[in-house]
């Protein structure tokens, strides 16, 4: 009997002392929790969740206004998720889920083979007018493991999870784009969020925060060497995604808007006339020059591109 007063003693000890361990633990984790500006700070370690974050985030994690200035990467504030839906993870245009198996690759922009940090790079400088990333950054690596993960996600998906739920494919009309009527589908369908003069619309008052409505146009949005710059590749985004949870537009239409978008002003990149060592290889609706051909500037941004590529085919007959 006595012994198990004891021991019942001993229990309770241990008990209470576990309870109060507990409840240190719990104050300690309270009193050391990044306080709201602490929530940006760079992680000293790569991880894929710092990735995601990085991709949905862009603007307050690495934006042009960050408040330490080696952390400033992107010239824009938009987020990679701006154009890469939710965040990569949605499966069809654009989406990032299987992109780390398909690195490295040749790239003909670039005249050589790259891998997914180069590919990374591309955007960083291109579509978030920014400056490159050191390929062992923290948050390089970061991304990159992001990707990866998604990749290992995709294998793991049923077959009807991966399904692209997206309009048909955009078919190129055989004609060039026709601006004024791209304009008049831009402001029946585009402008209540994407603003009257393209410019978006800020998250918050603070646009360090991003945007909810990201521009199309203007000193913030991507520069003039992005692939969302290439009347094709913007009208193929267009057709699959937007306005954003109706696509519904004709290939008609989505090509005109993305004709309207990119005849608007927007950052010009530097030393773009470097791209495509081979400019045979240069893609037929590259909106800069130069080019292995004759045809006009105003011809390879708005079309048609049939006889160009008609031009390129004999060409290689
Ligand atoms: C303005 C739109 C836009 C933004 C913003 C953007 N991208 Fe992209 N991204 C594209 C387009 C367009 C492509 C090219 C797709 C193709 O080659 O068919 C692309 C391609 C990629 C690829 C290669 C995908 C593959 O499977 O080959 C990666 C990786 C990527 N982007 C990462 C990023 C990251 C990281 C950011 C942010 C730092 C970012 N992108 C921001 C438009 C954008
Ligand atoms: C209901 C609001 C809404 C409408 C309407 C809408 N968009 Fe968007 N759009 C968005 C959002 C939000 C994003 C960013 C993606 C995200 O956050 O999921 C986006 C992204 C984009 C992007 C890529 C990012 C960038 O800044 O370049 C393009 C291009 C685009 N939209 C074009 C259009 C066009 C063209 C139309 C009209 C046909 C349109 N959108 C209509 C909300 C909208």
């Amino acid at each position: 009997m006595s012994l198990f007063n004891q021991r019942g003693g001993l229990l309770i000890t241990i008990l209470t002392s576990a309870v109060v361990g507990v409840g240190i633990i719990v104050t300690s984790l309270l009193l050391t929790r990044p306080s709201s500006d602490d929530v940006g700070a760079v992680p000293l370690e790569a991880t894929a969740d710092y990735g995601r974050r990085l991709l949905r985030d862009t603007a307050a994690l690495m934006g042009p206004n960050h408040e330490n200035p080696e952390q400033r990467y992107t010239g824009s504030h938009l987020d990679c998720a701006s154009c890469h839906l939710d965040t990569g993870t949605k499966p069809g245009t654009l989406s990032l889920m299987q992109s780390a198996s398909r690195y490295p690759r040749f790239s003909g922009r670039d005249g050589f083979e790259g891998d997914l940090r180069d590919r990374i790079n591309g955007c960083m400088t291109r579509s978030m007018n920014g400056r490159e990333l050191a390929r062992d950054s923290v948050e390089m690596i970061s991304m990159e493991l992001y990707i990866q993960s998604l990749g290992t996600q995709y294998a793991a998906m049923s077959e009807s999870r991966r399904a692209a739920v997206e309009p048909a494919a955009f078919k190129e009309p055989a004609r060039a784009a026709d601006i004024a009527a791209g304009q008049v589908v831009y402001e029946q369908r585009c402008q209540v969020c994407h603003g009257v003069e393209g410019q978006g619309l800020q998250a918050t008052l603070d646009l360090n925060e991003g945007y909810l409505f990201p521009p199309l146009w203007g000193p913030d949005s991507f520069n003039n060497g992005a692939g969302m710059g290439r009347v094709l590749t913007a009208s193929l985004f267009i057709k699959a995604r937007m306005p954003l949870g109706q696509p519904d537009l004709t290939d008609d239409q989505a090509f005109d808007v993305a004709g309207y978008i990119n005849a608007q002003e927007r950052p010009q990149m530097a030393n773009l006339e470097k791209d495509y060592p081979d400019r045979t290889t240069k893609p037929v609706d590259s909106p800069y020059p130069p080019y292995a051909d004759e045809f006009s500037v105003e011809q390879h941004r708005f079309g048609p591109f049939g006889p160009i590529r008609a031009y390129y085919e004999n060409l290689s007959k």
